[in-house]
């Protein structure tokens, strides 16, 4: 009589990513960004896990963790960050990663599949340093002068410092080898709350967003807050916030059904009290899987500081930092992540886009790639509340494994 096929065990998963979490815990989350102790040593703890699931592997010369397996046929690439935003959450990242293992600890180890995952763990998803470094570096998009450049955007540290203080100056980076894998297949939480507002276990992403990035500048002139009348001032700061506001009002009328926009952080130079700020800066993102709709937007933004310009009292520019192309995922990626979720929990996944960044979006332009999303309590996420429930991740996980057999045995 046959065997049933192996599938994943949900309580090593859990004691996996609850053996991370211990690891840079802070409150409920963790505290573990890039090249942080807590970091390496996740990276450290990944790596003694390897030969459970047939891998040898090692940290390449960026901080990926990149592993190789020797068994016979088809590869398929799995895995995601161990990195977190400051005081964030314990599963963005970690939860794919442990997937990946997992799968790997049951297909790998099993003569009945012919072919094996290996696993990736990518560095700096979060972007502490840059954007998507680890996977960029590793589908070849990474010069060294962008690695001279990149600074932790906390701490200030240099990537080389940080990369040297790691012991890992002087290591060679690893990179893509064409025609080896079949392709990538990364699992995440949603990040969102939609699957568990529908009652949903698995979410199928058809698309991931691409993020552009801008430092939008203000100069006025600095001077005192009691003595300038109020017709006299060149506010930076009060510039800053109407154009917060006229972005509000100008977006809606041309934007996308799921765009998005954040000023995520607001500097006003000199800051104090009893000073008109000369000068001030907001650090201003945009979303969307549409090109064509940023780049809508991104023309209306230009508009929007000419019209400040001219109005003459404060001048403004808008410099882009960041321009992330949007990706789709693969059909036959997603075909077998619903297969797996029909034959494991009917009825129970939606095909749904991604508002996140992640690596799988960095890979797919080198090979098809696909992503899993397991429900996110209360669409929680970069916070240390972050959480989704044993039950949810113990299904995802089994929908995971299924899902890289059927990609390759087929
Ligand atoms: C990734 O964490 C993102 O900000 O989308
Ligand atoms: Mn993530
Ligand atoms: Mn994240």
């Amino acid at each position: 009589m046959s065997q049933p096929p192996l599938s994943a065990n949900g309580a090593r998963v859990l004691a996996d990513l609850n053996a991370l979490r211990a690891i840079g815990a802070y409150k409920s989350g963790v505290h573990k960004p890039t090249f942080s102790e807590p970091h390496l040593a996740s990276l450290k703890w990944l790596l003694a896990k390897l030969p459970e699931a047939g891998l040898t592997g090692a940290i390449d010369g960026i901080g990926n963790v990149l592993t190789r397996s020797e068994k016979a046929g088809p590869k398929l690439l799995a895995g995601s960050h161990l990195e977190s935003q400051n005081h964030a959450g314990w599963l963005d990242g970690p939860l794919g990663v442990v997937y990946a293992l997992e799968a790997a600890r049951v297909l790998n180890t099993d003569p009945a599949v012919a072919g094996s995952v290996e696993l990736a763990a990518w560095c700096d998803e979060e972007g502490h340093f840059g954007q998507f470094l680890g996977s960029r570096s590793y589908v070849g998009a990474v010069a060294e002068a962008e690695i001279d450049a990149a600074r932790d955007r906390t701490s200030g540290r240099s990537m080389r410092e940080a990369l040297k203080a790691a012991g890992l100056a002087g290591i060679a980076r690893g990179s893509a080898e064409p025609g080896r894998h079949i392709g990538y297949l990364e699992a995440h939480i949603e990040q969102g709350r939609i699957l568990q507002s529908e009652g949903l276990k698995i979410g199928v992403v058809t698309s991931i967003v691409g993020i552009w990035q801008y430092r939008i500048t203000f100069s006025g002139e600095q001077n005192h807050a009691g003595t300038t009348r109020m017709t006299d001032r060149r506010d930076a700061g009060l510039a800053l916030a109407r154009f917060c506001v006229a972005i509000d009002a100008r977006f809606p009328e041309i934007c996308g059904p799921r765009t998005v926009w954040t000023t995520g952080r607001i500097t006003l130079d000199p800051g104090a009290p009893s000073i008109i700020p000369g000068r001030a800066e907001m650090l201003f993102q945009m979303r969307d899987a549409d090109a064509a709709v940023v780049a809508r937007l991104e023309a209306a933004l230009q508009t929007m500081a000419d019209e400040v310009n001219a109005q003459g009292r404060c001048s403004v520019t808008v410099e882009c930092l960041r321009k992330g192309a949007p990706a789709i995922m693969d059909d036959k990626f997603q075909q077998a992540i619903e297969a797996a979720s029909a034959s494991i929990a009917p009825g129970k996944s939606l095909r749904m886009p991604s508002g996140a960044g992640h690596d799988a979006q960095v890979l797919a332009t080198i090979m098809p790639a696909g992503m899993l999303f397991v429900p996110s309590i209360g669409g929680i996420s970069h916070h240390w509340t972050e959480n989704t429930s044993d039950e949810d991740i113990a299904t995802g996980a089994e929908v995971f494994v299924e899902a890289c057999r059927r990609l390759l045995m087929s």
